[in-house]
């Protein structure tokens, strides 16, 4: 008996180990096709569409949707649909852009997904993006509310005909305010000298595409180096050997590094100051062995 079962034992290992093995091999000789003009196979799709929903689905519980039917709240929504939204979903009586037309997983139209999707998990996708499939996560571009107006409108979108959506989007022209978030040429809610959350700033250098030209430890891809590598930047005495490396010449340097040194090939990224407080103070924990 004990026997059969180490036999079993020894056969199940094995198996695991050829799979893995078989795995590995399909992964190094590049079998897998990841190029955008085909499709994924059935299967593949289906695990990583049902993955993505089921993701969602545990995850889409930050706070109650408020009231989405105002007539108001629709109209803000379709503004800042048109905006940032329509390029790649379409809306009623608009085809997405050409850019749109090119990605794998192609843009859902939406209509479609306010059928069978709750406000809330809406609300978490847009908010928070989908890894690998080009859904931006909009968080550091719109606030909360103004999240919910745009799920409010993509609602509202399923029962309307192009000539709802045209009248809608002319009476309500593009708002351009300053955000408490976002690019909006580093609006300032948050005095010079509050202090930065470091993990907040991990989460925000990922966001600003920082990853595409630094080596930064704690961050995943980080290993380009179109600047120098950022590791032990929190002892370093000067910033790009221009400046010292105080906290607020830090914030300074990230939100516009040309006003130290014209000459740098570091471009002013539009960070909030709020981020920016955070990146500097994710930067500070860096020291020589990270
Ligand atoms: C650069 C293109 C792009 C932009 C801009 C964009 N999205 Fe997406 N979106 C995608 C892709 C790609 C997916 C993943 C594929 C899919 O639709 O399932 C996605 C997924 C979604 C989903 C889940 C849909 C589903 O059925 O799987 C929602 C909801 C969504 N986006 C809403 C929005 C909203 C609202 C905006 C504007 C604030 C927006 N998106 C801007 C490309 C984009
Ligand atoms: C397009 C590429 C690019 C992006 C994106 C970029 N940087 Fe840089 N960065 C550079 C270059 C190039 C330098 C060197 C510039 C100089 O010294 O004038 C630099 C310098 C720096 C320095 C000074 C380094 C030192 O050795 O003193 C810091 C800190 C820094 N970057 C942080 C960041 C952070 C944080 C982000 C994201 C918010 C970011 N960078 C995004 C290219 C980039």
């Amino acid at each position: 008996m004990t026997i059969r079962l180490r036999t079993l034992a020894i056969a199940a290992s094995l198996l695991l180990v050829l799979g893995g093995a078989g795995a590995g091999l399909v992964v190094w000789l590049g079998l897998y096709d990841i190029s955008a003009s085909d499709q994924h196979t059935a299967p593949v799709y289906r695990v990583l569409d049902y993955a993505m929903r089921r993701s969602v689905m545990a995850r889409a519980n930050e706070g109650a949707a408020p009231d989405l039917g105002a007539a108001q709240r629709v109209r803000r929504g379709a503004a800042h649909y048109r905006e940032h939204c329509v390029q790649c979903h379409g809306a009623p009586g608009v085809a997405p852009d050409g850019l749109a037309l090119g990605m794998t997983p192609a843009p859902a139209n939406l209509v479609a997904t306010a059928r069978l999707w709750k406000p809330a998990e809406m609300f978490w996708v847009v908010k928070h993006g989908v890894k690998m499939s080009g859904m931006p996560a909009w968080q550091y571009r719109m606030s909360d509310d103004e999240i919910w107006d745009t799920i409010a409108f993509v609602a509202a979108s399923v029962s309307m005909t192009p000539r709802d959506y045209a009248a809608l989007t002319q009476a309500a022209p593009p708002q351009r305010h300053q955000r408490e978030h976002g690019a909006g040429g580093g609006a300032t809610l948050v005095s010079a000298s509050a202090r930065g959350d470091p993990d907040a700033g991990r989460r925000a250098a990922h966001h600003y595409l920082c990853a595409t030209c630094h080596v930064i430890p704690g961050i995943v891809g980080a290993n380009r180096h179109v600047g120098s590598p950022l590791t032990g930047m929190g002892t370093r005495r000067s910033i790009g050997g221009v400046v010292p490396n105080t906290p607020d010449n830090m914030v300074r340097w990230l939100q516009n590094p040309q006003q130290f040194d014209p000459a740098s090939a570091m471009p002013a990224l539009g960070l909030a100051e709020r981020d920016a407080r955070d990146i500097a103070a994710f930067l500070a924990t860096l020291d020589e062995v990270h």
